[in-house]
């Protein structure tokens, strides 16, 4: 299953991917390219530390979408990987119509929060300001609503007294996201 990493970020759960796949943990997926729509994300520093091609694919003008001439720069390089999967990784743009047919029923989401609760921008501080027990994040697959479509999978984190915001709860989220993900791709591909 050939796969195809989007990001904006840092990119620490293309990172646990990627160490999963090393450890041979990721079925029989193999990440065959990352993109990244920021020239300077941490993401793509992850090409030569695991040998897999990573570039900055620009996205301007847009800010906060896939649209237009961008659009199509997208669509025309990740066909070109001919991917099985498209995980969007931390790629903070919304995907518009015509890159979801493009990829019909290939594209996955991770967002940091228990879906259908905490939707859009800051999942995490969300959340945490509504003073929920229980949080986590959720990998699903990627329809025309943010957010929205079916969810393949979730793990939850609880929120202690004693954590903090940026120190202890936002890790939690992220360490439960760096083992779901990988887990989740690699039980595609099986499925595949
Ligand atoms: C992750 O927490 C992911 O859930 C979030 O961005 C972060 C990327 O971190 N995605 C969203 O909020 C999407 N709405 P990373 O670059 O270290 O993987």
């Amino acid at each position: 299953m050939r796969v195809v990493i989007l990001g904006s970020g840092r990119g620490s759960n293309a990172e646990a991917i990627l160490l999963a796949q090393q450890a041979g943990r990721l079925g029989r997926a193999r990440v065959v390219q990352i993109f990244a729509d920021k020239p300077d994300a941490g993401i793509l520093a992850l090409g030569p530390r695991f040998g897999v091609e990573a570039a900055f694919l620009d996205a301007a003008p847009f800010k906060t979408k896939l649209d237009g001439a961008a659009e199509e720069h997208y669509i025309a390089a990740i066909m070109a990987c001919r991917p099985d999967l498209v995980v969007l990784a931390g790629f903070m743009r919304v995907i518009k119509p015509r890159f979801l047919a493009a990829f019909e029923g290939k594209i996955i989401n991770l967002h940091p929060s228990l879906l259908p609760s905490f939707p859009g921008l800051d999942g995490i501080g969300q959340a945490w300001r509504r003073g929920v027990k229980i949080a986590g994040c959720t990998v699903h697959r990627v329809t025309a609503e943010v957010d929205g479509g079916p969810i393949l999978d979730q793990a939850a984190v609880r929120i202690e007294e004693t954590d903090t915001l940026e120190e202890s709860f936002a890790q939690k989220i992220h360490a439960a996201e760096h083992a779901l993900l990988p887990a989740v791709i690699a039980r595609l591909s099986e499925a595949g």
